[in-house]
């Protein structure tokens, strides 16, 4: 791939997803791209940049967009977020929006194959049988359209559903037999509460409420560079309810971004008023 057409590939990823390619990546992109090209019959990078140029629909840049990104996600990552929610967040959280009465609405940004919102779901539910009752909702988006098919089956092969305890996989979860040994289904009891859509989160009009409670970001931010990190966050920041809680990655930071956000650590932050 010449250094022409890779630029011209980063120029429209970017435009597309903001997700912010590196000369470092174009060894990363050539492989993951090769052999989609040879599906198309492409006879080479020109030609593949025409087709993707010319394709009226967006579905190539949507399969271009679906190779680019990372998905890799699991449950329960990161677990010192579900386990600050449990043990003292969504309780106040509740506390500052009288949310017994009001569903918590919840959103997902990059909910990748849905083992987040799916995390959060079981931490909710959870929440409400055993320590207060509590309505709730998920919106969870992603702009991979292959991640989200999967996200909306909700099937993962049991060996890779680290759950935190056992108790949690016959209460939420489907075992299959026969030829689907081996395979779990997340149960309708949740399914029913978390809502998939395809979205990226630059786009003017979302499919999720003006207002959640609380909002997850995780392992996204890494992907942009920081005039779009600045202008996700301040997105987020308005999206927020008074009180509402916005959770990044371990690995990210707010660094050189302008916010009225309260750090609460952890990649934790709260929106005051
Ligand atoms: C590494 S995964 C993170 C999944 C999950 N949040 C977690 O922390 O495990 C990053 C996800 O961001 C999605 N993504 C990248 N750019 C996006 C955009 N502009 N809008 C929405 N999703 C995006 C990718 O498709 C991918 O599924």
């Amino acid at each position: 791939m010449s250094d022409r057409v890779y630029g011209e590939l980063c120029k429209q990823v970017y435009q597309r997803s903001r997700i912010f390619l590196t000369a470092e990546k174009k060894q990363f992109l050539t492989s993951r791209l090769e052999k989609h090209r040879r599906q198309l019959q492409a006879v080479d990078w020109d030609d593949y940049l025409h087709v993707l140029l010319c394709s009226t629909a967006s579905f190539e840049m949507d399969n271009l967009i679906d190779l680019v990104a990372t998905n890799h996600t699991y449950f329960f990552r990161e677990p010192s977020h579900f386990d600050r929610l449990r043990e003292g967040l969504l309780s106040t959280l509740m506390g500052s929006h009288g949310h017994a009465q009001s569903p918590l609405t919840c959103w997902s940004v990059a909910s990748s194959s849905g083992e987040e919102a799916y995390s959060l779901a079981i931490t909710l539910a959870e929440y409400n049988r055993l320590i207060a009752p509590l309505e709730w909702r998920i919106f969870a988006t992603d702009i991979s359209r292959h991640a989200l098919k999967k996200a909306q089956a909700g099937t993962y092969t049991q060996d890779k559903l680290n759950l935190p305890s056992v108790d949690l996989l016959a209460r939420y979860f489907r075992r299959g037999t026969g030829r689907y040994e081996g395979q779990c289904q997340v149960k309708r009891v949740l399914q029913e509460r978390v809502e998939f859509a395809q979205a990226n989160v630059f786009e003017s009009k979302l499919p999720v409420p003006e207002r959640s409670g609380l909002i997850f970001c995780r392992n996204l931010l890494i992907y942009f560079d920081l005039a779009s990190r600045q202008q996700l966050i301040s997105k987020l920041e308005n999206m927020l309810a008074p009180g509402g809680l916005l959770l990044i990655g371990h690995t990210e930071s707010l660094f050189n971004v302008q916010h009225q956000l309260e750090q609460l650590g952890g990649g934790i932050f709260r929106r005051s008023h």
